[in-house]
């Protein structure tokens, strides 16, 4: 009997040998040691003995069991010690690779020069007001002074929508609209950014979206001269100190007199160069004294209040500011293009 717990033990001290995982280990054990393993096979047996083989019988399989258990508890140790050993070798970082770059986006430059602009007049206390892009043709044309078969309306070849309705051409729409709701609260003095569409073929300076800021101030006595302060103020902020500002009699509908405003070229402070054309001036947006015709048209009476208007192009200053020599740059979003404007952020 002594032979096969003999046997046993070392049948099981063999297999013990040769397991790898803590799962083989734990099977193993169930095997020998569990309710329906050989160990207490044998403990079974024991009714079947003699009185006084029964108690050596029974301590030699308990010596046996406690052996093997101790066996198990050992090679538990060891194994899970291997595991982790394994598993942190596997899991093993090599702190010494660079690491994963954050790709970060930074603004887009239309959006960078229409920010500093609105900083610009922001600081001398206008509001910053938006109007809708689809806009009705009485605050894009009519209210403009542009009525139906206005000459002036070939200017702005237009995306209409149906006949009311139309993508609106100009932020003039905007300054209508804030005319007609301010009228109640003079004085007015506001700047209106926003996207413009016209039917215009695309190429390198020009786009059938583009970005316009509307300048307005309306109170009692504006005048040309504040007209010109203000534009001399924005340019010297936008595009340098030395910046000089020049108007050139011309025509707008809604604006009476009428004026383009040129810069002196910042490239070249006006001795003449390519990107002046070699003229030492670049003509920069419109402007002029919000026309009585307009005033009235928003119940404003033009006999007490006078006021004055611009339009720019965004995308015009911030092709200046920047050198950017094509129009189209700045709507394909090519990363390389886009990217080299964070340094100015
Ligand atoms: N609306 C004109 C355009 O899109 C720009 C403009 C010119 C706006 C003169 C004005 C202005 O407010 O007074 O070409």
């Amino acid at each position: 009997m002594s032979e096969k717990i003999a046997q046993l033990k070392e049948k099981a001290l063999a297999e013990l040998a040769t397991v790898e995982t803590t799962k083989q280990l734990q099977d193993l054990k169930v095997q020998y040691l569990g309710k329906k393993g050989p160990i207490q096979e044998l403990m079974m047996t024991m009714k079947d003995l003699s009185k006084e083989e029964r108690p050596i019988f029974g301590q030699a399989v308990n010596e046996v069991k406690k052996y093997l258990e101790s066996k198990f508890e050992e090679a538990a140790v060891v194994i899970s010690e291997r595991e982790l050993a394994k598993k942190l070798e596997e899991e093993k970082i090599d702190i010494t690779l660079p690491g994963y770059k954050m790709e970060h986006g930074n603004l887009h430059p239309l959006v960078l020069v229409q920010r500093e602009l609105e900083d610009v007049f922001i600081g001398m206390g206008y509001t910053v007001e938006e109007g809708p892009e689809v806009e009705y043709d009485l605050y894009n044309f009519e209210r403009a002074n542009i009525p139906q078969d206005h000459p002036a309306r070939d200017m702005q070849d237009t995306f209409y929508i149906d006949a009311e309705r139309l993508l609106r051409t100009h932020t003039t729409a905007i300054q209508t609209r804030q005319l007609e709701a301010g009228k109640e609260k003079m004085p007015l003095k506001m700047i209106c950014p926003g996207k413009v569409y016209r039917r215009d073929d695309d190429d390198a300076t020009h786009s059938h979206q583009f970005t316009q800021i509307e300048g307005l101030v309306v109170a009692e006595g504006i005048t040309l001269a504040d007209l010109k302060g203000t534009l001399e103020f924005m340019a010297r902020k936008i595009l340098g100190e030395k910046c000089a500002v020049r108007f050139r009699p011309s025509f707008f509908p809604f604006t009476e007199p009428s004026v383009e405003v040129d810069i002196s070229c910042h490239m070249c402070g006006g001795k003449g160069c390519n990107v002046c054309k070699h003229t030492g001036w670049i003509e920069v947006l419109g402007a002029g004294m919000v026309h009585p015709g307009v005033l009235e048209m928003a119940g404003i009476d033009s006999k007490k209040y006078s006021g004055f208007a611009f339009g720019v192009g965004i995308e015009r200053i911030a092709m200046l500011k920047y050198g950017v020599d094509d129009i189209r740059h700045f709507y394909t979003n090519d990363l390389r293009f886009l990217k080299g404007f964070s340094r100015f952020e």
